[in-house]
């Protein structure tokens, strides 16, 4: 029986992906050496409902020098974040001097606006490659992964932080007991903690099982958010769902008894309770329509290699990892993956090997059809893509059901 991360009760299994590569892992051509490959699969713990991967992939495999994913490469993300950047100063750096802590700050997509505005900052993040790209923009990082031992460590040289804040990285942390621990030696008195994660309840009502990944451990909700935050010392005090990769909520933790929560948790604890989404019922139906998307891609690729269309993707993001390597998708069905990250580019996607090319080869000359890996950044991507449509050219996307647009 596997047991819950968060609470040390039982984990039920409610979808199995199988076998499945390291989703960042995009290989050298002609590299010969075996993938690494785990067994990709989710269950909900009956006690403090937390959602979680049933198998854990070492963070040293995952998050290294080598780790190719880039924050700054959606536009729409750097405005994201230097808004986030801008209200976190106005809004929780009201002492003197205030320091702000970022885990997982990646290439500097937030802190450079902490850092144009001359705060004191620092970002903690263990993948070299992204550090540095960091720190060229001037931002202070941390080479390392945020943990108690870490924490003290900082808290230690630089002081207590005033507010510690964290995109899309506190789900990919199993040992989050650790992290909460660290949180608290690091954290001022009357100092916020605040994350966002991609929402379960998002993921359940999109379908989007592709935010199902190794580097993607927890699936948070405010219930199991409140229950974790609980554990720690700690009250869940607001949540504000934001409409970024494809639906996340941004929670803030304070110590308890040292604000008062708003009325947005309540209202989404029972919005929760309303939608059963904790419910092994309404999670088993979600790995029924995950396995009809399966039937339904894989049956509309063939189609239109049947009729001699020309099928590409766009974007190869981590969470196409699940599409290709769950659905089958080779690169007889779709030749290549565009994206602008010179960091994937030249390689093989993981597992399934699709070659990756740079951003321009996707009208050089354009396909019959684009299969929307980064559907998260739909609009954005649409808008500067209009010449493809006007190409005749067509949209699939999978995100809720499969769709040509
Ligand atoms: N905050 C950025 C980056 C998300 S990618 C954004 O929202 O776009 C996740 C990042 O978390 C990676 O840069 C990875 O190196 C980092 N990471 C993984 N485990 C971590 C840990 N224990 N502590 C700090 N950062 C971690
Ligand atoms: P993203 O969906 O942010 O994350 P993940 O890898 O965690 O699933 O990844 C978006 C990918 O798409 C990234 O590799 C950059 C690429 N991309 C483009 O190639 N062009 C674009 O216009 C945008 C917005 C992203
Ligand atoms: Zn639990």
């Amino acid at each position: 029986m596997v047991k819950c991360r968060v609470c040390g009760e039982s984990v039920v299994e409610f979808v199995d992906f199988g076998r499945q590569p390291l989703s960042d892992a995009f290989r050298v051509p002609g590299d010969t050496r075996p993938e690494f490959f785990f067994r990709l699969a989710v269950g909900v713990c009956e006690s403090c409902a937390m959602v979680q991967l049933m198998e854990e992939v070492p963070r040293d495999r995952m998050f290294h020098e080598e780790y190719p994913y880039r924050s700054s490469g959606s536009a729409r993300m750097r405005e994201h974040f230097t808004a986030t950047a801008l209200r976190l100063l106005e809004r929780e750096c009201r002492r003197d001097d205030p320091f702000v802590v970022e885990i997982g700050c990646n290439d500097g997509v937030m802190l450079r606006t902490v850092k144009e505005k001359g705060v004191r900052h620092l970002g903690v993040d263990p993948s070299g490659g992204v550090a540095e790209t960091a720190r060229e923009l001037g931002v202070d990082v941390l080479t390392a992964f945020f943990e108690e031992e870490t924490a003290r460590r900082v808290r230690a040289e630089h002081g207590p932080a005033d507010v510690i804040f964290s995109a899309n990285t506190i789900c990919h942390i199993p040992y989050l007991d650790s992290v909460l621990r660290g949180v608290d030696a690091l954290l001022a008195p009357g100092g916020v903690f605040l994350f966002e994660d991609p929402y379960l309840g998002d993921i359940l009502a999109k379908n989007s099982f592709d935010q199902i990944y190794d580097e993607h451990f927890y699936f948070f909700s405010a219930h199991s958010v409140r229950a974790a935050a609980e554990r720690f010392g700690f009250e869940l005090v607001d949540v504000e769902r934001l409409p970024v990769h494809g639906g996340e909520v941004r929670y803030s933790l304070a110590r308890r008894g040292e604000r008062v929560a708003t009325p947005a948790v309540a209202a989404l604890l029972a919005e929760e309770e309303r939608e059963e989404i904790l419910s092994l019922a309404r999670l088993r139906l979600f790995a029924e329509r995950v396995h009809q998307v399966r039937a339904d891609l894989i049956g509309t690729l063939r189609g239109l290699r049947e009729e001699g269309k020309r099928v590409v993707a766009y974007g190869a993001t981590a969470k196409s990892a699940t599409v290709t390597n769950y659905c089958g998708i080779t690169p007889e069905l779709v030749s290549f993956v565009c994206d602008t990250t010179p960091e994937k580019q030249g390689r093989l996607s993981p597992g399934a090997h699709l070659p990756v090319r740079p951003g321009e080869a996707f009208s050089e000359p354009y396909p019959d059809y684009a299969l929307l890996f980064a559907w998260n950044h739909a609009e954005e991507i649409m808008a500067k893509e209009t010449g493809f449509r006007e190409a005749g050219g067509r949209w699939i996307t999978y995100v809720p059901e499969v769709t040509i647009v």
